[in-house]
């Protein structure tokens, strides 16, 4: 029996209560910076709840969410199958993490996510996407007996140290070195770079992202599959990240299935506890694992106090159920399909507007250098004070008057990036079409777009000084 001691915690209430000082916590005690930025793109609405692919301020405005936590949200936030699968696990007086013993839900987990990707064998649990990038690099060193790790430029997988080590942009690295050593750097797209590094023989695995996230850059056709051909060749793994990608993102259960590729290691996290517990899956063919777990006194060589938790692999189990009960990687094809159509369509009437890609809900809006005189000096001018800035022109008035909120695709990029929930409607796409048409419409005229460029690059000079 449970005895209620009194100290129960209404959270709704809690929140209520402190929700509109979030901005001075923040700013006392976390990260100030963040705050700055917020209240100066006048983001600082307060969102006070979640639900389905819609954000909701404290006005009670409801917002299309494209950027879902990050991509964690695809099934929308606080879907009510998560929600019971949770409560249920609460509710279960479960034995978790016994640590001496092993966990049945990540039993159950392990085994329905191997049926979706057949080629591979095992499972390692972690708690984040990078999480998970430190343990293949670690199997990948430890099976092969060689000591590089090769991945691409603009390659994003994550923070830690070693994940950042593989990160392609110097923004990121600056100040934290020095990172791990013998991680390579090659272009992504270019097997002619990929084959001399690995040639090399000294490459235990090359870590790559089917599409790249930063930028939302597409694979060559058929680079995927060449990446796999020399990673045969010269007896590296092949590793592909498929943290943002996976999980009926692009329209298909793994990115790779759009190429036809059979890593030997999948890594996943993000969507696969439908953005509710912090999870991450290493997923790999048996010989990987068994070199690393390979006696019984090395049967806890690698883990995580936290990995395998109840909550989060209750969580999998039912995003996993989600997914195909309610066909939400069709509808993240069929709707990806129609966003890509519609905003390409556009490219005709605004010369600012340069390309639009992507798989599935991923995608990337580009902008560029415009070629009428009469654009040219506001562009050059923002763009001097911060390389990309012209995308906040962008996003801006897409979160400020038609309440979409979105992101730009990396430090200095001209791509705007689209990862909405996979359970996005037509009418959803209604609305992102015609917001993206009358925002991207103000830009290509002088007025208010322009005018809140010059303030932004006010601030942008400003930062700098
Ligand atoms: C492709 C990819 N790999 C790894 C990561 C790192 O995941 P996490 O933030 O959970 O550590 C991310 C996060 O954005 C990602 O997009």
């Amino acid at each position: 029996m449970t005895v209620n001691t009194g100290a129960t915690i209404d959270i709704a209430e809690l929140f209520e209560t402190h929700e509109s000082e979030r901005f001075n916590l923040h700013s006392r005690s976390l990260n100030e910076q963040m705050v700055r930025v917020l209240r100066t793109i006048g983001y600082d609405v307060g969102f006070c709840k979640g639900s389905g692919q819609y954000l909701y301020d404290r006005k009670g405005d409801r917002y299309l969410d494209m950027l879902s936590g990050f991509g964690v949200f695809a099934l929308g936030r606080n879907h009510p199958a998560i929600r019971d699968a949770l409560k249920s696990v609460l509710d279960a007086d479960l034995p978790n993490l016994v640590q001496m013993d092993v966990s049945t839900l990540a039993g159950v987990l392990a085994q329905r996510l191997l049926a979706l990707v057949p080629h591979l064998d095992k499972v390692f649990f972690a708690n984040s996407g990078a999480e998970s990038v430190e343990a293949a690099m670690k199997f990948a060193r430890a099976a092969t007996g060689r000591s590089g790790i090769a991945y691409c430029s603009h390659a994003f997988h994550g923070l830690t140290y070693g994940a950042l080590s593989l990160n392609g942009d110097e923004v990121f690295r600056r100040g934290f070195e020095p990172l791990i050593p013998d991680c390579v750097c090659v272009p992504f797209n270019d097997l002619t770079a990929l084959d001399k590094v690995l040639s090399t023989r000294r490459i235990a695995a090359f870590v790559v992202e089917p599409i790249q996230g930063k930028g939302v850059i597409l694979p060559d056709e058929d680079y995927l599959r060449g990446v796999q051909d020399l990673c045969r060749r010269y007896e590296t793994l092949f590793i592909a990240d498929e943290i943002q990608t996976g999980i009926g993102r692009t329209g298909k259960f793994l990115a790779g299935e759009h190429w036809d590729i059979e890593p030997d290691m999948v890594l996943l996290a993000k969507a696969l506890s439908g953005g509710h517990v912090p999870v991450g899956a290493v997923m790999m063919r048996k010989w990987i694992f068994d070199k690393v777990f390979n006696r019984m006194d090395r049967a806890v060589v690698h883990g995580s106090t936290f990995s395998k938790n109840d909550l989060a692999m209750a969580a999998g189990i039912a995003t996993l159920e989600v997914l195909k009960a309610e066909r939400v990687t069709e509808n993240a094809a069929r709707t990806g399909d129609r966003l890509v159509r519609e905003l390409s369509a556009m490219q005709e009437r605004y010369e600012l507007l340069k390309n639009v890609r992507g798989k599935g809900l991923m995608i990337g809006v580009e902008f560029g250098a415009p070629s009428s005189l009469k654009l040219r000096a506001s562009w050059s001018m923002i763009e001097a004070a911060s390389k990309g800035l012209f995308c906040q022109l962008i996003t801006i008035p897409l979160f400020k008057e038609h309440k979409i909120l979105t992101q730009v695709a990396g430090h200095g990029s001209h791509t705007i990036k689209l990862i909405p929930s996979l359970t996005i409607n037509d009418a959803d796409c209604d609305w992102i079409v015609r917001a993206f048409d009358e925002v991207i419409a103000d830009s290509h005229k002088a007025g208010a777009v322009w005018s809140l460029g010059k303030t932004l690059a006010q601030h942008a000079m400003k930062a700098r000084a």
